[in-house]
């Protein structure tokens, strides 16, 4: 598991009681699934971009490493399994999607590449090069963001500076060596402090 400072009960409120939850939804849309596709949210958490896509008619599944997660599912499809060893066959997969996992791993390119291998597609939400603590602050502010939302804003900002934030030519060269090609971007959250991409078998 990456993310050492959380807890599952701190991503369940996370997608259910802040704007988070609509950020997530976006992302789905954004992500245009035909219905009937296979998707898997790899890193889901508790699984709400899973069950926003079920909802949809997408045939989806939370994948997710950490078995607390899974405990807390809102989603039925929840498999606990790692995204360096996906349990799909090779391309089985319609949609492979990760929101706001990559950024946080030492080395995301592994976890792209087994991606790639499981899916046709692969979508991915993490911060831009836009985020920064002084335009995260000021979107809270703007927003008037407080508690839970407020924190998690800042502290989402505080680890982009630490450890990653994308731009497009960043996401362009990841997925070419995953053997994707980057299809299309798009900046979301404020001011574009969160980047979207989705990338295609080339
Ligand atoms: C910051 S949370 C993001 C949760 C959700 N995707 C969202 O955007 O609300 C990162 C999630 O990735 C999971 N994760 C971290 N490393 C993983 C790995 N190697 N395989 C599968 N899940 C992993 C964590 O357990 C956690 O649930």
């Amino acid at each position: 598991m990456t993310d050492l400072e959380h807890d599952a009960t701190y991503f369940l409120e996370l997608q259910t009681k802040t704007g988070w939850g609509r950020t997530l939804a976006k992302f789905a849309e954004w992500c245009a699934i035909p219905a009937g596709s296979v998707a898997l949210d790899v890193g889901s958490g508790p699984g709400l971009l899973a069950k926003l896509l079920a909802e949809s008619g997408v045939r989806a599944y939370g994948v997710d490493v950490d078995a607390g997660m899974i405990a807390q599912r809102l989603h039925a499809g929840m498999i606990h399994a790692d995204t360096l060893r996906l349990p799909f066959g090779d391309g089985t997969a319609d949609y492979a999607l990760a929101s706001n996992v990559l950024y946080l791993m030492t080395e995301p390119q592994p976890a792209l590449n087994e991606m790639a291998r499981a899916a046709k597609r692969v979508a991915l939400l993490n911060p831009s090069e836009l985020m920064t603590m002084q335009a995260a602050t000021e979107l809270a502010d703007a927003a008037g963001l407080e508690g839970l939302a407020r924190d998690t804003m800042l502290n989402y900002a505080g680890r982009a500076e630490r450890l990653a934030r994308w731009d497009e030519d960043d996401l362009r060269r990841m997925l070419a060596a995953a053997g994707m090609a980057l299809e299309r971007t798009a900046l979301t959250v404020g001011s574009g402090l969160v980047r979207l991409a989705m990338g295609v078998r080339e």
